[in-house]
């Protein structure tokens, strides 16, 4: 945790259950790295060359239909946490995610900054139609959260926010390599702060999980993967083909 003290005492995590819950998950994130999202062409992709304007702009618009709805999906988990301890740890990202009390440093606040300075307005990208993978993101995130066990949607939310580390500083290469001028602070928000997040997720994990869940907490994190690695597919197919 970042912002706030852990709530939990060492000896929470030392339960048999919590040790087993701990070391499945794990193993899971672990075996979900050999996932073609983290080997997927495009977070090689700048490296090979300078990307064109209206692309990046396509691929940065589209986006932010992830980055707007993810506080309000934080909030509805952080409502559904069982503990008040839980509670409390969820707030530290939800805390970080809402600009440390300055709603100009929220991250969507940050994110439509960003859009501004390569000329997207914020109305435009509300406008823009969401990406089909984007679609698939969100809806089985809020499922996750609204309708599964509280261990299903930490697990997910421990696996999406490992994906930010390799993914954010592709997209923040994109945008400055195309426009130099961009605002970043957005970008700069996330990084190492995702691995902690990853982390502290892995740990309401630990505390509330249960073994008869694991099957269907594996089938999750793969689906979230597989919709992440479908959204590469969209934004290299929209390269290719321009
Ligand atoms: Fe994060």
């Amino acid at each position: 945790m970042e912002h706030f003290t852990s709530p939990f005492a060492a000896s929470d995590f030392a339960r048999a259950q919590a040790l087993e819950n701990r070391q499945f998950l794990t193993a899971l994130l672990r075996q979900s790295q050999a996932h073609r999202y983290y080997s997927h062409p495009f977070l090689e992709i700048c490296n090979q060359q300078t990307p064109p304007r209206e692309w990046v702009v396509f691929i940065l618009t589209s986006f932010y239909k992830i980055v707007a709805p993810y506080t309000a999906l934080l909030f509805t988990l952080g409502g559904r946490a069982p503990t008040l301890q839980s509670r409390f740890a969820l707030l530290d990202n939800i805390y970080e995610e809402m600009g440390c009390g300055d709603i100009a440093a929220a991250h969507p606040s940050l994110y439509v900054d960003m859009l501004a300075s390569i000329g997207v307005a914020c109305a435009a990208a509300e406008r823009a139609p969401t990406l089909l993978p984007i679609h698939q993101i969100n809806t089985h995130l809020s499922d996750c959260i609204e309708r599964r066990h509280f261990a299903v949607a930490c697990a997910v939310l421990a696996s999406a926010e490992a994906t930010i580390p390799p993914c954010f500083p592709v997209l923040a290469q994109l945008a400055q390599r195309a426009f130099p001028s961009v605002d970043l602070r957005f970008f700069e928000r996330h990084g190492a702060r995702d691995e902690g997040h990853s982390d502290d997720a892995a740990a309401l994990f630990a505390l509330t999980c249960q073994s008869s869940l694991f099957e269907s907490v594996a089938t999750a994190v793969y689906r979230d993967l597989d919709c992440r690695a479908n959204l590469f597919d969209e934004w290299s197919q929209a390269l290719a083909s321009r």
